[in-house]
This record gives C-alpha cells, structure tokens and sequence, in this order.
C-alpha cells in the first residue's frame, strides 16, 4: 500500500512572512490507547490547518476512543488501523511505508502498553512496528493514570526511553484526570504539543544542554501606584518563555520567573515557573537561582520605574495627577547585578527592546553601548516598532551583539526559530561537544 503524498491544504498565500515550521512537513499522528486520545481531533485539524500533511494511525484502543472517521476527516486523509497492516495488495509492509513517509511522529498519546512495546523493541502491532521502523523524530506524550504513571515497571520504562535517540518525550502533566485522580497523567496540552513538534522541526531532537541549568526571565513587572493601578508595559512573555521551552526540549534544566503573563498557560507546562509581579520580587528571585546556573536569559521587560512607596489606598482622580510626577525611584538595573554577581563560567544574554532598529543596522550603536554598560556576553537587540516583530507577536527578528564586537542579524522568523538560534549561541562552551548526540548530523 503507497502512502501518497498531496498538496499540503491550508497553505496561506504568499505573504513574504517567513514559512510556518510545520508547513509542508509529512506528520504521522500515533496515537495509543488512553482517554486523551479524545484531543487529539482538535491537534489534527490544528495541523492541517497550519498546511502539515497529515496521516493517523490508531491503536485498537484508541480506535474505541476517538473515532477514526473523524480523524480522516479532520486529516483529509484515510487512517491506518491494525486490520489494515498486512495485504495482498500491497507490495510492501505498511508499517515500514508509513515509517518511511514520515518527516516527523507525533506519539499521543502513548498508553503504558504502547510505552512497553516500544522500549522492549516489540513490533506486534501497527503501531509498535511502525515506531521500531521509523528513523524520524518521535514527539512521545505520556497519559495514564496517576498509579500506573508511578508503577515502577513504567518508570522504568520511561527511563529506558530516555536514552532512547531521536526520541522528545514529554511526561504527563498534573491535573484532575478521566478517572478522577488528581496527580500526574494528564496528556501535554495540544498548544503544548504544537511547541514541541515546532522544535523537532526547527531544531531535531538533539540535547545538546544536557546537564547545564539555565535560567530565564521573562514577561513584564508590574509596579504599584495606588491598589488599582500599576506601571507595566506590553510585554506578553512569549518570547522568555519559547526560549525557557527550547533550552527545556534541547535537555536543560530550566528555571523560568516570569511577571504577569499574557499567553496560554498551556505554553508553561513542564517548566519550573515562579511568577513574581514586581522588579523586587522578580530581583529576589533570580539572585536566589543564580548561582547555579550555567547560563542566563533576561528577557523580562522590568518597569524602568516605581514609587518610591505604593500608596496604601486609591487615589482619586484629582490625586493621580500629583501622584503621576511626584516620588518615584529607578528600579535598579537588574541585569547588570546578575552580571557583577555572575559566577567565572556563567553566560548572560541580555535583550534590547529598541525603535528605531530596522534591518539595515541603524541603531546598533546604540545597543552596543547598551552592552557594554550592562557587561553581559550577548545582547539581543529586537525592534519592536517593525511589523511582525516584538510585542504580542508570533515572529521576531534582530541582532544578535557578542562581547567581541561581533554582530549577527537574525531575520523575521518564528520567536521559536530565534530562541534555538540564541540558545546555540548562549550554551556555554564549556559544556563542550561530549553532550552533543551522535547523529547531530540528520538535523
Ligand atoms: N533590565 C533589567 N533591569 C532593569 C531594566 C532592564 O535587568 N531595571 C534588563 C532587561 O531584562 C533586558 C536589558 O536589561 O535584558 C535591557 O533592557 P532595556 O529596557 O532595553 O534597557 P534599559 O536598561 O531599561 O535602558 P533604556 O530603557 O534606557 O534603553
């Protein structure tokens, strides 16, 4: 049986933006048998949307949660079920045409049984079979419940998988589950999911920050006036936060204190977040993490002010005028304190918000001034008055300042793009090419 390939559907019109990561790309959806597997409609047609040629392939399990005809329907294209794997009619196995269609698998979600066959290099299913023959990325994310998740035999398992190449598996998340346990078993958000199969695409699944600790910050800080108003910018978040899941898919382990954030609480999923809400508190907390980690992100935008003491009730509106110019303080340069307190080894990447820096270079004095008198390793310099850049959006782009006077542009691409692109710059080189896996070459 052929696996044909057709014209991606969903393709958006020229637009001269840069493409969508998952565009284009051939996707095997796998999915096992546990309840989550009612998602996965929802991640199909989100992957079609997006121009993904997709194709389905389910477990007999799966089969009885989540209807097949939808996911054809959704994929616009037939599914594959274990009936299906050995015909006269086909001049070769299905699993291994399926196997080497596939440009990327996502595995969700992958059931005990489904963990078990893989790990132990069974191949008596469709599924199982298809998994041993592939050689393209496997996105795996575990469901169950609380008590099988915590049997030894699966943990043991899970950690079989871990050293398991080629392979990006994201363990369940807490939450209450189908069976009314509250613990962990809960699949990946399916925006979580579409993360980390944009990360395969753009970066493969190589750990090359294995074993090194970063730490980000990210989103605004909001600085009180009064109890109902605050100073604050338009800072979402998203991008500290794409950088904190990057470095976390490529094996660190990551510390994200993030302000207020204006995204789907799904994209924070697997990360160690601490929310703070103002420079002082946010201050606290990197300067309590610091020392153990082997490199640093800062990209939160911290208010540049706050009163020198927030007023313990609301002012009226004649008040707020007075109010507005008097008795406020710089909030220290939080930043430049990681750098003075910055351990031999230590990498900071600092972020320039700037107008005024379009893609011709304008403006790049200024940012190497800024990194000088912030004394970090690298300054990431983005505009954020271009279209399709900075603030609240998708993309980003800008330059890239090293220490040494070097300079990189970094065009319009997914934040998530740029965040691989400044995390291969920021890895510390200590950490040297031993973390780097074998077969970085089919990147
Ligand atoms: N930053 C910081 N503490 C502050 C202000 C900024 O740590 N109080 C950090 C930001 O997280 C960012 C970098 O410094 O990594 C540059 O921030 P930016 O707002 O561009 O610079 P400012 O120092 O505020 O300078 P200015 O606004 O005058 O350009």
């Amino acid at each position: 049986m052929r696996i044909e390939s057709s014209a991606p559907t969903g393709l958006p019109a020229a637009t001269g933006l840069p493409a969508d990561p998952l565009a284009g790309r051939r996707i095997l959806v796998a999915i096992s048998g546990s309840i989550a597997a009612v998602k996965l409609p929802q991640l199909v047609s989100a992957l079609a949307k997006r121009g993904a040629e997709v194709r389905c392939l389910l477990t007999p399990s799966a089969a009885a949660l989540v209807s097949p005809v939808a996911l054809a329907s959704l994929s616009r294209h037939r599914c594959y079920l274990d009936a299906d794997q050995w015909s006269h009619l086909a001049g070769r196995p299905l699993h291994v045409e399926l196997a080497e269609w596939a440009e990327l698998v996502l595995l969700a979600p992958l059931s005990a049984t489904s963990l078990a066959r893989w790990v132990q290099g069974m191949a008596d299913t469709l599924l199982a079979s298809t998994l041993l023959a592939t050689e393209a990325p496997v996105l795996a994310a575990a469901a169950m419940n609380t008590s099988m998740w915590q049997a030894p035999a699966v943990q043991r398992n899970w950690q079989l998988l871990q050293a398991q190449q080629r392979v990006l598996p994201l363990a369940p998340a807490p939450g209450l589950l189908a069976c009314d346990r509250l613990g962990d078993g809960r699949m990946a958000e399916p925006a979580q999911l579409l993360v980390a199969l944009e990360s395969l695409a753009l970066w493969g699944w190589q750990r090359d920050w294995q074993g090194l600790q970063l730490l980000v910050s990210a989103g605004p800080t909001r600085e009180a006036l009064d109890p109902a108003r605050f100073l604050s910018n338009g800072s979402t978040g998203l991008m500290g936060v794409l950088l904190a899941q990057a470095a976390r898919f490529r094996g660190a382990q990551v510390r994200l204190v993030h302000g207020p954030l204006a995204l789907d609480p799904a994209l924070l999923e697997g990360l160690h977040c601490t929310p703070v809400q103002t420079a002082a508190q946010m201050q606290a907390e990197l300067l309590a993490v610091q020392p153990d980690a082997d490199a640093v992100a800062m990209a939160a935008a911290v208010a540049d002010h706050r009163r020198a003491a927030p007023m313990a009730s609301k002012l009226s509106k004649a008040e707020l005028a007075t109010a507005l110019t008097a008795d406020w303080q710089e909030v220290p340069d939080l930043l430049a304190e990681l750098v003075a307190r910055k351990p031999a080894a230590q990498r900071i990447l600092g972020f320039a918000a700037q107008t005024h820096l379009d893609p011709s270079g304008l403006g790049l004095p200024q940012a190497r001034a800024k990194l000088a008198r912030k004394g970090c390793d690298l300054l990431f310099a983005n505009p954020i008055d271009l279209p399709h850049a900075g603030f609240a959006s998708g993309l980003n782009q800008g330059w890239l300042l090293d220490a040494d006077g070097k300079e990189t542009q970094l065009p319009l691409a997914p934040k998530l793009a740029i965040a691989h692109q400044l995390l291969s710059a920021l890895r510390p080189a200590a950490a040297g090419p031993r973390d780097l896996d074998p077969v970085a070459s089919d990147r």
